[in-house]
């Protein structure tokens, strides 16, 4: 196995410790980063006078066409992915390639490099999230109207629509965007040049290569940047606070595609049949999701327990911190855009949902709300009202089944203008507090999120 290292041994590593150290299969991932901050580090050898000009340009030239060659043209019987691009280096520009290391150590570029593949991730996951984002504001503007009962205790509690239903999970979008936007300039600072782990006496020169690569500014303190694994936390606690998220999402799509809800058929898209029973449409993405979930979890608490008590410095451990984010990356990416995919194409049946809500005496709260507001006290109406669903029951009929009549006979101090807040979609439509499901508030509300996801980024948290 080619390393980058061995000059003070006389005797080569066991097969058993290569394999076991060996970690190129998995930050092959940022062979491009690794390359562009070789780059970038190359260049400032030869601004600085660390290197010649020359040689600076034959090392700048050399990483070029490694660049433009892919990973395949990449060693794979090396360590690490650094000691892969140093060895096609040294077999493309010769013996001058060994002084692209002057003045750096793996201990700043894997950091350096796995920085610099996140910042890339965070962009494409809030896009991700962006695309997530406008599928349920299209879907609840569609459905603004839509009724369907809305839960507390699992039990129905008060009806509301389906697009107030799904714009709480826009909003819940909003705050794992302004996560990502976050955890994004947290990682923006470069750890290059920190070397091993207390700097380097060569007058190197930080902030042009920090600017090189994009970053905010170098990292004040070597010992820091070659010791934190905090940008690597932050984007595995966002990935999962994402899938916890989703999986929450994705087990109501369980739930509502079953024949007990029926307010969802999931297309064929993303849907599978089951090998025995020729009816059935399983709706296997989102189990796969709300079960994943548990991974990403399980990743975040993985580098957490690395990291406790792990002194400063360098250390080996952190070599493991790449296998979860990338798991944890790739698994959140997935599956936001399949539940993206799940909510477009799915055929929402809104007549079941309103069907759902007859019955159900989910109006008690406003028939409870009218005699308050009539200037009765709200725990007086409350009695008045529970005393009413019970006559109801008794006589097999729900609150919007009433009529004066019966109302007169159940409770006459009721004024019958109280019948008109029992019918479920007058009640849903008519809760016009600030973030409710009624017409009013919820354009208020869709005229806020459209005007936020027009915006780059998620600057508004909520
Ligand atoms: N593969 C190593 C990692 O991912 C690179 C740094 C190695 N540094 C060292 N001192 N062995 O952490």
């Amino acid at each position: 196995m080619r390393k980058l290292w061995g000059g003070a041994f006389s005797e080569g590593s066991d097969e058993l410790v290569e394999r076991f150290g060996q970690s190129i299969e998995t930050d092959l991932r940022f062979w491009e980063e690794d390359v562009l901050g070789s780059i970038a580090h190359a260049t400032m050898l030869g601004r600085t006078g660390i290197v010649s000009e020359a040689d600076s340009a034959l090392l700048a030239d050399g990483l070029g066409r490694i660049l433009r060659e892919g990973p395949d043209g990449l060693p794979r019987d090396a360590e690490d992915v650094h000691t892969a691009v140093e060895a096609r280096l040294s077999e493309l520009v010769g013996e001058v390639a060994g002084k692209l290391h002057t003045a750096r150590s793996r201990n700043d570029q894997v950091a350096t490099d796995a920085r610099l593949y996140l910042r890339k991730r965070y962009d494409e996951l809030a896009a991700d999230v962006k695309a997530l984002q406008r599928v349920l504001l299209d879907l609840a503007r569609t459905h603004r109207e839509a009724t369907m009962p809305g839960y507390t205790h699992q039990q129905r509690a008060q009806p509301y629509t389906l697009g107030f239903h799904l714009m709480a999970s826009f909003w819940a979008f909003q705050r794992h965007g302004n996560r990502l936007d976050h955890a994004r300039a947290l990682a923006n600072y470069s750890p290059l040049g920190a070397a091993a782990v207390a700097g380097t006496g060569f007058p190197i020169d930080r902030v042009a290569t920090a600017e090189a690569l994009g970053f905010a500014g170098p990292m004040p303190n070597a010992l820091d940047a070659t010791s934190d694994r905090s940008w690597a936390l932050d984007g595995l606690h966002v990935c999962a606070l994402i899938m916890l998220e989703l999986s929450r999402m994705c087990q109501e799509l369980v739930l509502w595609s079953g024949n007990e809800f029926g307010f969802v058929s999931l297309s064929d898209r993303v849907t599978t049949g089951s090998s025995i029973m020729p009816q059935k449409r399983n709706p296997d993405m989102a189990e796969l999701i709300r079960g994943r979930a548990a991974r990403a979890v399980g990743n975040y608490v993985t580098l957490a327990t690395t990291m406790k008590g792990l002194p400063l410095g360098y250390n080996r451990d952190t070599q493991d911190d790449k296998p979860c984010l990338f798991e944890s990356l790739d698994l959140t990416r997935d599956s936001m855009r399949l539940t993206a995919l799940m909510l477009e194409t799915a055929t929402w049946r809104t007549d079941a949902m309103r069907r759902a809500t007859k019955r159900d005496f989910s109006t008690a709260t406003d028939l409870a709300d009218f005699l308050a507001a009539q200037g009765t006290p709200f725990r007086t109406a409350h009695e008045t009202v529970g005393k009413i669903a019970r006559a109801c029951r008794e006589r097999g009929i729900g609150l919007e089944d009433l009529n004066v009549a019966t109302l007169r006979e159940i409770d006459p101090t009721v004024p019958e203008e109280a019948l008109s807040v029992l019918r479920p979609t007058q009640s849903a439509l008519s809760r016009n507090s600030q973030g409710g499901p009624g017409r009013r508030a919820m354009a208020a509300q869709i005229k806020r999120a459209r005007a936020l996801l027009a915006r780059k980024g998620f600057r508004d948290p909520v």
